[in-house]
């Protein structure tokens, strides 16, 4: 691939052992996947962060490139970490795995990261501007900021975000080009979507994400009533698929009109979602429709909630308690909660009962106390993973059911 003599000379060790290493690295990946030079970014979101994913061998790899003297030269953020960093206590964390998570985020700081350690970077200072280029991870935040901020990048694997964050640049290909990004598949929707409830958004997204796996969708029309139903859109089709952009006319920033999302060309084929499959992914979602209808937990704030999702729940609850024998968890940035609890929103959860919890996912911190339980969640994404790997049983309805039974127990079945 062509660099420039500038990168030639990172390549070469100009910029120290550590630059080297990541230039080196990101060389070689951009020859095996033939793009045609570096493009510079401006911004990254890494993973890598969560003990779980990282181990040993990701602690080792971190701190060599420490050691090297590497150091992130855009701004650069953190996904999540294995548990919420300082509740631990109460998520019942094995002590030897929070003095390992600690260390593989005191790397990943070393290296200039800005440890917020969320899934949704786009909502506490991660974002992008139209058309620039940068190297995120998180398979609903990068089609987030491909799709609804117009920014550039691909689905990254962590390290290869931290070696582009070191670098300033990442390879020049897939979503970084122009033609790449073209929808080839539209979506019609048919069946009515309530805009106040995010879980028609998840079934779509779910549904959509079955049908295209890693081609780019264009829905024909759709209303948003809050930041969050395209977030749970988003997610749900990434758990489903594998697509880095969706294009949603109007809001897409390259996407004016549908004719704009397929740069003028005509689509692959369309799929249509209809009142019927909504109903049978719902089906096929709620995996604990042959229970009593007895829950153990609820799980809210998968992609992380911003604030105002915390303030609707905030309002939902204020005044009333949740069952003793359920534990209701909230997932936000640490960010965010700060926010909460400078407005006395995190009050209002508090009192009724609710874990607001940060800096993790509740797949990674849930995963084994959950397991073989029962509970109801308002996410797709959360919904699949549940079942794959807790083998917990959900149903899956909006944030208004999902509080309905976390006051009651149980779910009405
Ligand atoms: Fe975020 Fe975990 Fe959901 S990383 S998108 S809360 S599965």
């Amino acid at each position: 691939m062509y660099l420039t003599p500038e990168e030639e000379g990172m390549l070469n060790g100009d910029e120290g052992l550590g630059v080297q290493y990541a230039m080196q690295a990101l060389a070689k990946f951009g020859d095996a996947v033939q793009a045609e030079k570096m493009v510079p970014i401006r911004q990254a979101h890494a993973s890598y962060s969560a003990w779980f994913i990282a181990r040993e061998p990701g602690l080792e790899w971190l701190r060599n490139l420490v050691d090297l003297g590497a150091k992130a030269r855009v701004p650069l953020t953190s996904q999540c970490a294995q548990f919420d960093l300082e509740d631990y206590d109460l998520l019942q964390a094995d002590p030897d795995i929070v003095e390992n998570q600690k260390a593989l985020s005191n790397a990943h700081l070393q290296l200039g990261s800005v440890g917020i350690w969320s899934c949704s970077p786009y909502v506490i200072g991660n974002q992008p501007m139209f058309g620039s280029h940068m190297a995120s991870v998180e398979s609903s935040a990068v089609p987030i900021y491909n799709g609804i901020f117009g920014a550039r990048t691909i689905r990254n694997v962590g390290q290869g975000a931290i070696l582009a964050a070191i670098c300033g640049r990442t390879p020049y290909f897939d979503m970084h080009v122009t033609e790449n990004r073209r929808a080839n598949v539209l979506v019609n929707v048919e069946a009515e979507l309530d805009p106040t409830s995010e879980v028609d958004y998840t079934l779509l997204g779910y549904w959509t994400g079955e049908q295209i796996g890693n081609r780019n969708p264009c829905f024909n029309t759709l209303r948003f009533m809050f930041n969050s139903l395209y977030r749970t859109l988003r997610a749900a089709m990434a758990t489903a698929g594998a697509p880095s952009i969706f294009h949603i006319p109007g809001l897409t920033p390259e996407a004016k009109t549908i004719a704009d999302a397929f740069q003028n060309d005509k689509p692959e084929f369309t799929i249509t979602f209809t009142e019927d499959d909504k109903k049978a992914t719902q089906e096929k979602l709620n995996t604990a429709t042959e229970t009593d209808g007895k829950i153990d937990f609820v799980d809210l704030g998968c992609p992380h909630y911003d604030y105002s999702d915390l303030m609707r729940l905030a309002a939902m609850v204020d005044g009333k308690k949740m069952h003793k024998d359920v534990f209701f968890s909230v997932w936000t940035s640490r960010a965010t909660r700060q926010i909460c609890e400078s407005t006395g929103c995190l009050n209002v959860l508090k009192r009724a009962g609710i874990n607001v919890l940060c800096d993790a996912c509740p797949v990674q911190d849930h995963g084994p106390r959950f397991y073989g339980k029962t509970g109801i969640t308002n996410s797709g994404k959360q919904a699949g993973y549940a079942w794959d790997i807790s083998h917990a049983k959900v149903f899956v309805s909006n944030m208004k059911d999902c509080v309905k039974a976390g006051i009651q127990g149980h779910m009405e079945v």
